[in-house]
């Protein structure tokens, strides 16, 4: 039976690009200019490319998705302050690889004021920057770095004699990230999207699992739930771990048959309209949690319902993994995988045996999302309305000798998506049981 086609909500608007490039421009000192490239294509064997995929800062502030394009930002400028370059309308390659926006099209559904194609670039862009002072471009971006040398050798060549001359460069990447780190509504209504298609995927998963699968068949019922949906596809590698492989962070082979008396965790996100989902579950193969499967899990999920409810306003990742660490470490010692004082295994670090990740990232466009974690070395960054981040403890039993035989090779995550509100929290992956009662009961329903 076919799945319901989930509404989609509304695309980012014109005018919410246009006010992103405005606030960033006004946190920029006079007569400076931005210079931000877009992703290009990645070759994946001779002639055959990569899915492209577009720089996630340059979507950020224009929307856009052609490959080769760039964003040149001019405070103040008469004739405008937004100018892209992007591929040349040539209806031989549109023949091949399907329409292109041309500059008219970038202006007329980007709202960008001015463009220009490709083929005009090396005329134009130079022309655009002579006079600026400063320029502010990804440091990390070989392409931006080229484009500011240019200019530079163009100031001190005295072509354009008259003009304040460049005086270097700095990164615009800090900028563009500390916007990044808090969504608008409209973001969040495309995050809480990529996180009801992959509850819906996470959900068939459990549905159709049983021992004698491949962990591959498992994740082509997600991928096809995401695509199925809308979604591009996954928002990154993946992961379907059965039995001990479920112990490896980033296992994505895939390629084992399911343990048929073992637990399978999956980790796997849609990515919907750039924005990605990340959701992990662990449940049994045959249905059923074992007795000490059941132990395990359950002090991994008390731990992040502990910490899901602390997300607030003002809370820190910091505190809310140090929450994590002392309920897991607890956890530990009352099934007798670590000894003594909760205190004292936390200090000493054993608990690092079992739990080696940190608790939550940020989520956005990227699933590692940008924006810092600290505000200065000692200070942990509190949390504000509008960020989004996930919820991810887990446990991962290593095979040794010295750890009883029920709870060797057993790997547990729980993943949630999480919105900071005003009021404290929103979960967007609520969609998709975690309790075992209702894992088991969603698996009984086949
Ligand atoms: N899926 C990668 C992560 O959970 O961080
Ligand atoms: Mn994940
Ligand atoms: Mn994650």
């Amino acid at each position: 039976m076919r799945p319901e086609m989930l509404p989609r909500p509304p695309a980012i608007s014109v005018a919410e690009y246009r006010q992103r490039r405005d606030a960033l421009m006004a946190q920029l000192p006079d007569n400076a200019a931005v210079v931000l490239p877009g992703a290009g294509l990645v070759t994946r064997s001779r002639d055959s490319e990569f899915a492209f995929r577009q720089n996630s800062d340059f979507y950020y502030l224009t929307g856009i998705r052609e490959p080769d394009a760039l964003l040149v930002l001019l405070p103040g400028r008469a004739e405008g302050e937004s100018v892209v370059f992007c591929q040349d309308r040539d209806p031989t390659m549109e023949a091949w690889t399907g329409r292109r926006l041309g500059a008219a099209g970038v202006m007329a559904e980007h709202g960008i004021e001015q463009a220009f194609e490709n083929a005009d670039r090396d005329e134009q862009l130079l022309t655009l920057l002579a006079g600026r002072e400063l320029l502010y471009l990804p440091l990390d971006n070989p392409e931006a770095v080229s484009v500011a040398e240019d200019a530079l050798s163009d100031a001190q060549a005295g072509l354009r004699r008259g003009r304040p001359p460049l005086k270097g460069w700095l990164d615009i990447s800090p900028l563009i990230h500390a916007m990044r780190l808090i969504k608008s509504d409209a973001e969040i209504a495309l995050l809480r999207h990529a996180a009801l298609i992959s509850a819906h995927a996470h959900r068939r998963a459990m549905q159709v699992a049983r021992p004698g699968l491949y962990e591959f068949q498992l994740q082509a019922e997600l991928e096809h739930e995401f695509v199925w949906q809308g979604a591009s596809g996954p928002a990154y590698s993946t992961i379907v771990g059965s039995g001990a492989n479920a112990c490896v962070l980033h296992y994505i082979e895939n390629s084992a048959p399911l343990s048929e008396n073992g637990l399978v965790l999956i980790d796997a996100g849609a990515e919907f309209e750039l924005y990605a989902g990340d959701i992990t579950r662990t449940f049994p193969v045959s249905g059923r949690f074992s007795d000490a499967q059941r132990a395990l899990y359950q002090v991994v999920l008390n731990a992040q319902q502990r910490a899901v409810s602390a997300v607030q306003p003002g809370a820190t990742l910091a505190d809310i993994h140090q929450g994590v660490v002392n309920d897991l470490t607890a956890g530990l010692i009352e099934l007798g995988l670590l000894e003594g004082e909760v205190q004292a295994r936390i200090d000493d670090e054993s608990y690092r045996r079992f739990y080696l990740h940190s608790t939550s990232h940020w989520l956005g466009l990227d699933v590692h999302d940008v924006g810092t974690y600290r505000l200065d070395e000692q200070t942990p960054r509190p949390l504000v309305a509008g960020m989004v981040l996930t919820v991810e403890p887990g446990l991962y039993i290593p095979s040794d000798d010295d750890i009883p035989d029920a709870y060797q090779g057993i790997g547990i995550r729980i993943e949630d998506n999480v919105v900071v509100t005003h009021e404290g929290h929103e979960v967007l992956t609520a969609d998709v049981p975690k309790q075992i009662v209702e894992i088991e009961a969603l698996m009984a329903k086949k």
